[in-house]
């Protein structure tokens, strides 16, 4: 079997690349070793930047999103039992956030293919990329029994953190930069009404909650645990109880509980792996780098990446250059490190990372300073939007 570009991985910087690609007639081939449905039941991010939306409209997906979709100008702050808003579209020259849920853009992207007749093999197994350092790649896997070898001009690993595409490149072609969180996200996703029509970013001396939402029905709640909490402690009863101590009383009282839709724990972590380039395989998305969800940039950088390598394979299609596909590892790293640093420093700043009374002390007058001072807000305003 041939292609020009075999795709491993179907998540969102995978299918985002495949529609991108289609749209501009380069064939493309997915292969991905869950199913369908595993894929799309997974509840990840929920919140896009500005640069996302009009990917995806560019990639013709934009009408259920701006149909269904949240445009966000503003987020709020609390800390100290008060709430400060940062109006970041007034800040940044009228950027927008939309809050649209991973599991839709998934979805849409799915359908997208599907209407497309672009082939995706789900369920592949034993996958394994070969020869990226010659002009002859290939990707091999067994699917239905059969054993599959695909041949291509180039190779997207898009497989995310656990991906196989990073572990086939010689070690030593590799430098790999991370930091550990000793804490967690414990996430619950209901269908309440949200706590607020924005979303809610809230430093508590016991540490960090946010509140968050899929649609005016649905709300996505996350606390602080520990790294090695266990989730069967967490009923949903001790969750809203924990939720309602953290937040300001005027938002305590006005939370609705209800049944949990869904319950997990995620670790949080910063990774950076360079370059993203190895002969003719590219790493974009979770394959390349991770950050800690705290400013929603996980799902951004991955539709980023689609999107610069996008660019350099269609010019390459088109016009025979391959001058953006030799700068992509280059250009997408400042990106990702600029993300990187965001990720960091909100994470660091929100959580509760130690007993000390005077950390505490110091990172409430940031806080404060950050939501007073308008050069303070303009830096998490841009940086939340997303850098140009
Ligand atoms: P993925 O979505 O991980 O997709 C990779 C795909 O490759 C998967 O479908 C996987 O099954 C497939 N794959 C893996 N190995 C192979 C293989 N060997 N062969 C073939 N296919 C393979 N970001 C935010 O911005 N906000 C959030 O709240 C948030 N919450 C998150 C919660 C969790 C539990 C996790 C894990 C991530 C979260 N993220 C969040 C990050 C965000 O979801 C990711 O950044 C985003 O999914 C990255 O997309 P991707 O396509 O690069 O990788
Ligand atoms: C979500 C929203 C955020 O603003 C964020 O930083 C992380 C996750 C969410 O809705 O899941």
């Amino acid at each position: 079997m041939k292609t020009k570009v075999a795709i491993i991985g179907s998540g969102p910087a995978g299918l985002l690349l495949g529609q991108l690609l289609h749209n501009q007639g380069i064939d493309n081939v997915i292969v991905e070793n869950q199913s369908r449905e595993h894929v799309l039941g997974r509840i990840r991010a929920g919140v896009l930047e500005q640069s996302t939306v009009d990917t995806l409209r560019q990639a013709k997906l934009g009408p259920r999103m701006d149909q269904e979709g949240l445009v966000h100008h503003g987020f709020e702050i609390c800390f100290d039992n008060q709430s400060r808003r940062i109006p970041f579209s007034e800040l940044t020259g009228g950027k927008i956030m939309m809050v649209y849920g991973q599991t839709e853009v998934t979805k849409d992207l799915m359908e997208a293919r599907d209407a497309a007749g672009a082939a995706t093999f789900y369920q592949a197994e034993q996958v394994q990329p070969h020869d990226f350092y010659s002009d002859n790649p290939r990707v091999t896997f067994i699917h239905d029994g059969e054993r599959v070898a695909l041949e291509c001009d180039y190779i997207a690993g898009c497989d995310g953190f656990h991906g196989v595409c990073r572990q086939s490149v010689p070690k030593e072609a590799v430098t790999v930069y991370e930091h550990a969180y000793p804490f967690g996200w414990l996430g619950l996703l209901a269908d309440t009404p949200p706590l607020s029509k924005e979303v809610i970013y809230n430093h508590h001396k016991d540490g960090f909650v946010l509140c968050s939402m899929r649609s005016h029905t649905r709300s996505r709640y996350y606390i602080q645990v520990p790294i090695d909490e266990d989730i069967k402690q967490w009923s949903a009863d001790r969750f809203w109880e924990r939720l309602k101590v953290m937040l300001p009383d005027d938002k305590a009282e006005r939370l609705v509980t209800g049944p949990p839709l869904e319950m997990s724990i995620a670790p949080l972590r910063s990774f950076v792996a360079e370059p993203m380039r190895f002969g003719r395989l590219f790493l974009a998305g979770d394959a390349a780098h991770i950050v800690p969800p705290t400013g929603a940039k996980g799902l951004n950088l991955a539709a980023g990446d689609a999107r610069a390598l996008f660019e350099g394979l269609a010019a390459f299609y088109d016009k025979g250059t391959t001058e953006l596909l030799d700068n992509y590892s280059q250009s997408s790293l400042q990106r990702v490190w600029q993300a990187e640093r965001f990720s960091w420093w909100m994470t660091t700043l929100f959580h509760r990372l130690s007993d000390s009374a005077f950390e505490l002390k110091a990172k409430l007058a940031e806080i404060d300073y950050l939501t007073s001072s308008r050069a303070g807000m303009t830096t998490v305003a841009e940086n939340f939007v997303g850098l140009d």
